[in-house]
């Protein structure tokens, strides 16, 4: 019989009926033929080209020797080779020099980024601004612990901080502390009373912060005297630093507050260092095996350190 695809009285069927409805046998289009065939080449040709084929222990390796962890060790190959240079140049160069080099300054921010989000943003936050209500210094804003100078700021990183308060809940009365928390606020509000600084003086909260209350950046003192608070500003938490201390093993109400090291060596020389330097001697002349055991813990590289230093620097109130 003469075939019309389009009247199903003249095309072949299979010989199923169900209710009725003739299962037809009409052939598979063209193109859609070609498709599979073509489809079915493609399947061969990868098989062949790329790993394809599991077997007990990897697969078949195809004869391009394609893998992913290629692919991605050829991408950052490309990376490293533009980082290269700079990192080379970045390597030689102090925090000092870097500041004052734009393009250099430039590179060392746009690599901080990532350095600083997988290292540093789990404390200090997004972009250096921690959380409200978690007690982590603020790193954007004008107000140091330790210092806000390039060479502070490298050596917290470095050398990692710890601010040490003793729990005073044992050396102070009941009125004293009051008086004392009172003298704090006044402070902050620009109104210290004689009689609170006689007693900030002779209960010697003075040595660790100063004769003016503003703070010692060799112990990472809070300044009493601005309304940057490191804890808290209100009463209670005023009364929670003094009672309790920072960092204080004995209670354990203290604040905890550890800024862990990044590279112990970096640490040690920039001290030796500024030492030979305060005693008039040339840096160049100090002898390393010395001042260095070389177990010293390197968590990250030097030039991680400085690349960091710079970034926190410009984040803001860089001194
Ligand atoms: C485990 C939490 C933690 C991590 C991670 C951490 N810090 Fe800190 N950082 C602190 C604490 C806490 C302090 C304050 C120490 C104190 O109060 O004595 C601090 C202090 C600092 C200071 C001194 C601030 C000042 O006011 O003088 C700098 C700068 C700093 N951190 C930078 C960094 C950088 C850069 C990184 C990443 C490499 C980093 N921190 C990672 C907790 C952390
Ligand atoms: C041994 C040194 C030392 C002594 C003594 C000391 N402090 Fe402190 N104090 C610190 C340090 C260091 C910090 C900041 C800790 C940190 O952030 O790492 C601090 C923090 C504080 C804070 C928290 C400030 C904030 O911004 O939240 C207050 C309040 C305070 N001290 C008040 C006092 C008073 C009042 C006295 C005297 C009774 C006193 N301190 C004695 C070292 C000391």
């Amino acid at each position: 019989m003469a075939e019309n695809k389009n009247d199903p009285s003249q095309v072949k069927d299979t010989g199923h009926v169900w209710d009725g409805i003739r299962e037809l046998d009409n052939p598979c289009p063209r193109w859609w033929l070609n498709s599979l065939w073509l489809s079915g080449l493609m399947v061969i040709v990868y098989f062949i080209l790329y790993p394809s084929l599991p077997l007990i222990e990897g697969s078949t390796k195809g004869i391009l020797g394609w893998t992913q962890i290629n692919e991605f060790e050829e991408d950052m190959a490309k990376v490293e080779a533009i980082r290269a240079p700079f990192d080379n140049q970045l390597a030689a160069m102090t925090v000092e020099e870097i500041l004052v080099d734009p393009r250099m300054l430039n590179y060392a921010i746009g690599s901080s980024k990532v350095l600083y989000g997988d290292n540093c943003a789990a404390c200090h936050g997004v972009g250096g601004a921690p959380p409200t209500g978690v007690f982590y210094p603020n790193l954007t804003d004008d107000d140091w612990l330790f210092g806000g100078g390039i060479y502070d700021i490298k050596m917290s990183i470095a050398q990692g901080r710890a601010g040490m308060m003793p729990a005073h809940k044992n050396l102070l009365t009941e009125e004293e502390t009051d008086q004392l928390v009172q003298f704090v606020i006044d402070y902050s509000n620009g109104e210290p009373t004689e009689a609170g600084l006689a007693l900030y003086n002779a209960k010697g909260c003075f040595a660790c912060h100063g004769a003016d209350a503003k703070g010692i950046k060799a112990m990472g003192s809070a300044n009493l005297t601005d309304k940057i608070w490191r804890f808290s500003g209100t009463p209670e938490g005023i009364r929670h630093s003094i009672i309790h201390g920072v960092n204080d093993p004995s209670d354990p109400q203290t604040h905890i507050a550890v800024m862990p090291g990044w590279n112990e060596k970096v640490a040690i020389m920039m001290e030796a260092r500024a030492y030979a330097i305060e005693d008039g001697d040339d840096p160049n002349d100090i002898d390393w095996d010395d001042e260095l055991d070389g177990d010293e813990a390197e968590r990250l590289t030097e030039t991680d350190i400085k690349k960091l230093a710079v970034y926190v620097h410009q984040l803001g109130g860089g001194q």
